[in-house]
């Protein structure tokens, strides 16, 4: 018999930056936090671009295997059962139209129309469908349709055996974020993830992804471009970044003004999202979420607000869980880059009866 609790799950975040892990338990309705651990690697896991126009994370067993043995240890985790999730870099994504038909003959359809936009062959791809609308008047269908390569999911298995792990599922890290941050909420909001290595930005109304969309910045760029500017070495820069962020007048402080630039550009491009949804769907976002370890930039979720007239706020997932209060300060600092790993850690138990 399986020897571990199957009311407390894990959520395991495999990042660039770090690998984090979380354990929750039911509490009532809600979850309760009973653990967490993070491992910072420091840029060490890589991805590597292959012929396919795919960007894996090059994973080297070995040392993931150890590293989610010690977060296990050190976080005195019981549970075994975990979710992973696959990075948005990793993933191919596309949106389909269909017409009403019976139900048994979806899959096959989902598979003949997704093989048009998702660039590798449909055999060396799981798909993941996801149900956005059913027209009320045609029965026609909006389906959202992630695609895993299945040598991807293939390593992450073979890593969770070896961690001792019971793999319960793997998601697309952008559901786990709905979970952790949006739901049960249905307006249309912006998720902006901006990690060590990639970024990404979606927009979600009516509790679906509608759009996602890679950007090509990212944390580590942010600090290279300090390194750079003031022939610093990486470390300091990285103490700079962390300390002044982009506070004070524009152009007034030399953090912010070496940065400006790319803030602008990240601000353009979000804006430039939402314009398109908004026209297309008529619908207005209400919130902005910034989440990744760069959502900390000191008095980036300010400038987004004064720029583009809509509330910004930094992610705190584990606002949805109960924690002893002396923790508070240490969750609402870690919570931007937890944001994936609570929300896997919240799939399973969100079906569990108390
Ligand atoms: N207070 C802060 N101010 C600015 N940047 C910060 C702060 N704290 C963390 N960061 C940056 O956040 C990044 C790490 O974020 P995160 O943990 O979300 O990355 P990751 O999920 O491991 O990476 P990825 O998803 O890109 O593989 C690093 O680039 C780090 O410099
Ligand atoms: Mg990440």
């Amino acid at each position: 018999m399986w020897p571990f609790n199957k009311k407390q799950f894990l959520g395991i975040d495999i990042g660039t930056a770090s690998i984090k892990l979380v354990q929750l338990s039911k509490k009532g309705n809600g979850f309760k936090l009973d653990t967490y651990g993070e491992f910072k690697v420091d840029n060490y896991l890589e991805y590597v671009k292959k012929e396919n126009g795919v960007s894996y994370l090059k994973l080297i067993d070995e040392d993931i295997v150890r590293i989610i043995k010690f977060l296990l240890k050190e976080s005195k985790a019981k549970s075994r059962i975990a979710t992973m999730s696959l990075p948005t870099l990793s993933t191919l994504t596309t949106t389909i139209n269909l017409p009403a038909m019976p139900s048994n003959e979806l899959e096959t359809a989902i598979n003949f129309e997704a093989q048009k936009y998702i660039p590798i062959p449909i055999e060396e791809v799981i798909l993941d469908p996801q149900f956005i609308n059913t027209d009320e008047k045609t029965g026609n269908l909006e389906i959202f349709v992630a695609a895993f390569p299945k040598e991807l999911i293939d390593n992450y298995s073979r890593i969770s055996k070896l961690a001792g792990l019971k793999l319960k599922a793997f998601e697309l890290e952008t559901y786990s974020l709905i979970r952790a941050l949006i739901y049960p909420a249905k307006d249309a909001m912006v998720l902006l993830d901006i990690g060590a290595t990639s970024s990404n930005i979606s927009i979600i109304d009516n509790g679906f992804i509608q759009i996602t969309h890679n950007l090509d910045i990212s944390g580590a760029m942010i600090t290279e471009m300090i390194t750079n500017s003031l022939g610093l070495e990486k470390k300091r820069a990285e103490e700079l970044k962390i300390k002044e962020g982009i506070i004070g007048k524009e152009g007034e402080k030399e953090i912010s003004k070496i940065l400006d630039p790319l803030i602008n550009f990240v601000i353009s491009e979000v804006e430039r999202v939402i314009d398109i949804y908004s026209k297309k769907s008529g619908h207005v976002i209400i919130k902005i979420i910034l989440l990744g370890g760069s959502a900390n930039i000191k008095g980036l979720a300010e400038r987004f607000s004064d720029n583009l007239k809509i509330e910004t706020i930094v992610a705190d997932p584990f606002s949805k869980t109960y924690y002893v209060d002396s923790l508070d300060s240490i969750l609402k600092e870690i919570g931007p880059s937890f944001s994936v790993a609570v929300g896997l850690a919240m799939k399973e138990l969100i079906t569990v009866k108390n």
